[in-house]
């Protein structure tokens, strides 16, 4: 890997740390499927026990930061500019049906602003990583955004709305009108994966409604760094983690696909 910055270096370890869990949970979890019972229980632990071990790596490393969790909530720092915002198991469904496709996702927030973001695809051993103004990296390589510059040629991702989210998921006839002008949608099940693959150039665009800070603030700065941009959908409000939604494309794209997705 090049040369990591000491904040990267905190960040990718406490990735590392609760890598370990979910791995040795997951080959158990198959193996729970097959037995078809408690397979649920068993992630909401592997969630907490994950998320217990970045805790604990990124507190001895940055006692002042504050942290927002998704599994625990917030626990305020004495430093009032920088907190972490962690979701140790970004893609539980997945991880719950023994689909590889999950990360560990943890941004620092410096100011209000997705500052620097590392998202760890424990299965496939990918680790993204980015800081402001340093690049964005997936293991030793350098990422970019794709060029395509016609919407008819990009491949879009999203999540669609799922049964907890109805009434603030998005509306299934936005993700006709993206596939009818595209060259495809997917849905690979983790918001941080997305936004890694827009900034890996292997997806031009992707977009969501009802997501949650831990979601999406770690995916966002790879995303940019690669050459991206990421706002909300409609207003182009640059602070998407904050606002529950998020659309990123390679730039080229990005008014064509508001305009898009928007209708
Ligand atoms: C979910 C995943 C999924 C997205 C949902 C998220 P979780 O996160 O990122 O792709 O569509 O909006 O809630 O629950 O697996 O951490």
């Amino acid at each position: 890997m090049p040369h990591l910055s000491p904040l990267l270096t905190v960040m990718t370890n406490a990735a590392r740390d609760a890598a370990k869990v979910l791995r040795r949970d997951f080959f158990e979890v198959e193996a729970l499927q097959v037995r078809r019972k408690g397979a649920a229980d068993f992630v909401t632990k592997a969630d907490l026990a994950a998320e217990e071990a970045i805790v604990r790596s990124l507190q001895k490393a940055r006692p002042k930061y504050g942290l927002v969790l998704e599994e625990q909530g917030e626990i305020e720092g004495s430093d009032n500019s920088n907190r972490f915002i962690v979701d140790p198991l970004d893609g539980t469904t997945n991880f719950l049906h023994g689909i590889p496709q999950f990360c560990v996702s943890i941004a620092l927030e410096r100011d209000r602003e997705p500052f620097a973001g590392v998202v760890f695809a424990p299965i496939t051993d990918e680790m993204f990583y980015a800081e402001r103004g340093f690049g964005a990296f997936v293991n030793d390589r350098r990422l970019r955004v794709s060029g395509r510059e016609d919407l008819s040629e990009a491949l879009f991702g999203t999540g669609f709305p799922w049964k907890g989210k109805s009434g603030r998921g998005q509306s299934l006839k936005e993700t006709d009108r993206v596939l009818a002008e595209t060259a495809g949608v997917r849905r690979f099940g983790s918001a941080a994966y997305d936004l890694c693959m827009v900034g890996a150039g292997r997806l031009d665009g992707y977009w969501e409604r009802g997501i949650q800070p831990w979601d999406v603030a770690a995916g966002i700065v790879i995303a940019r760094e690669a050459g991206g941009e990421v706002t909300t959908i409609a207003e182009g409000k640059a602070r998407p983690h904050l606002e529950g939604n998020v659309l990123a494309t390679n730039h080229l794209l990005h008014d064509a696909a508001r305009r898009l997705i928007e209708g």
